[in-house]
């Protein structure tokens, strides 16, 4: 009999283990030899439990069903809403379906991640369905885009509450029952990835909601990195791009495809699957050396983030800055943006 592991199954291919080929010259015999052997075939997830939030469409269904064909059984959040965070209904279903088809396993989480208790639940619902959980990708979002001065401060709260507070109740659920795990004496390779985005890094005209709140990410995943190392759990934030319902919002974007759109094997720049496997592989084992970094996957590129570094320092000489010298030392040593003037050797 042929056994197949998930991830292999996920292709719909077999992966022989180390036989002695060489010994055997029937090709009958070989063949009868190949269905009696085992499947030996390990994909870089087997036997990990993921939690994806906003995973019932674009960039979370990616990584959903990135996960899931390297063999991690996978709980899909999301909300089922519009792309500003209205309404409700059953997204998760569709990216379960697709991934039952392709052989991996995943359930349905309906839940919105600003509720703090229903976070709680859904980590318990990855624990009671599948016995653990390993990975924790923070994905969901929403954007209400407008230049401050038209901007509501409902439309702040609302993209706050999604990426800053949904992210941070799901980290802390998640941090619950990894310290709980640690202490029981298991040893954790327990994987939080977080989402920010060009606005957060970088800034963007008329997202000061959605900017702030991916700044944010980036600052809590620097912190949850050093709170959560010593038991074994990395915390990483990507930031990935994508076609999807958030990008078509922009004018001139185009229309918004899903991942499954694109074939396995075909590529578009604009896929909203491009940044998954660095999610997959950020979520391995082989990953355990990375924590507190911010990467960004665009296009074809992996890009390592480099955040605020110090530049240039001055010093008083321990004495209170006087305001009305400070000008010329800012111009001249911090921005060196002024001449000098002429500078005479001195003898
Ligand atoms: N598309 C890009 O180019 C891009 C660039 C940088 C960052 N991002 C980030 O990637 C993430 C995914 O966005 P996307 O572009 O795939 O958009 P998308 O709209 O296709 O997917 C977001 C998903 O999150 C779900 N969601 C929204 N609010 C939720 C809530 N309260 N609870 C649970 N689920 C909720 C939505 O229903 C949706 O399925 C977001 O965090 C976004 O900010 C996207």
């Amino acid at each position: 009999m042929l056994t197949v592991g998930s991830a292999a199954s996920y292709y719909g291919v077999a992966v022989m283990g180390q036989f002695p080929w060489s010994a055997l010259v029937d090709s009958s015999l070989l063949l009868s030899i190949h269905l009696e052997k085992k499947e030996t075939f390990m994909g870089m997830l087997d036997g990990k439990v993921a939690i994806v939030t906003g995973s019932g469409h674009g960039i979370g269904r990616g990584h959903a069903m990135e996960l899931a064909k390297h063999g991690a059984k996978v709980v899909i959040n999301d909300l089922g809403g519009s792309v500003t965070g209205e309404g409700s209904g059953r997204a998760a279903d569709e990216t379960v379906a697709l991934i039952a088809e392709r052989g991996g396993e995943a359930t349905p989480n309906y839940a919105n991640v600003t509720d703090h208790d229903a976070c709680g639940e859904l980590v318990q619902q990855a624990i009671d369905t599948y016995g653990r959980l390993d990975i924790v990708v923070n994905n969901a979002g929403i954007v209400r885009d407008a230049a401050i001065w038209n901007m509501p401060v409902a439309d702040f709260d609302a993209v706050m509450g999604v990426h800053v507070r949904g992210t941070w109740s799901m980290c802390h659920h998640a941090a619950v029952y990894f310290r709980a795990q640690a202490k029981a004496g298991e040893k954790l390779n327990g994987r939080i990835i977080n989402t920010t985005s060009g606005a957060g890094l970088g800034g963007n005209f008329g997202q000061t909601n959605y900017a702030t709140a991916k700044a944010a990410i980036a600052g809590l995943t620097l912190t949850l990195a050093q709170e959560l190392a010593a038991i074994g759990v990395t915390t990483n934030c990507i930031g990935p791009a994508g076609l999807t319902r958030i990008t078509a919002t922009m004018p001139g974007a185009g229309e918004a495809f899903e991942p499954d759109d694109i074939a396995e094997d075909d590529f578009h720049p604009m896929d909203p699957g491009n940044s998954s496997p660095l999610v997959a592989w950020l979520a391995s084992d082989q990953a355990a050396y990375v924590n507190g970094q911010v990467i960004r996957a665009l296009y074809d590129q992996i890009i390592w983030m480099q955040g605020w570094r110090e530049r240039v320092t001055i010093a008083s000489g321990n004495k209170k800055w006087d305001a009305t010298k400070l000008g010329a030392r800012m111009s001249a040593e911090v921005f060196q943006t002024a001449p000098t003037g002429i500078k005479f050797l001195q003898a």
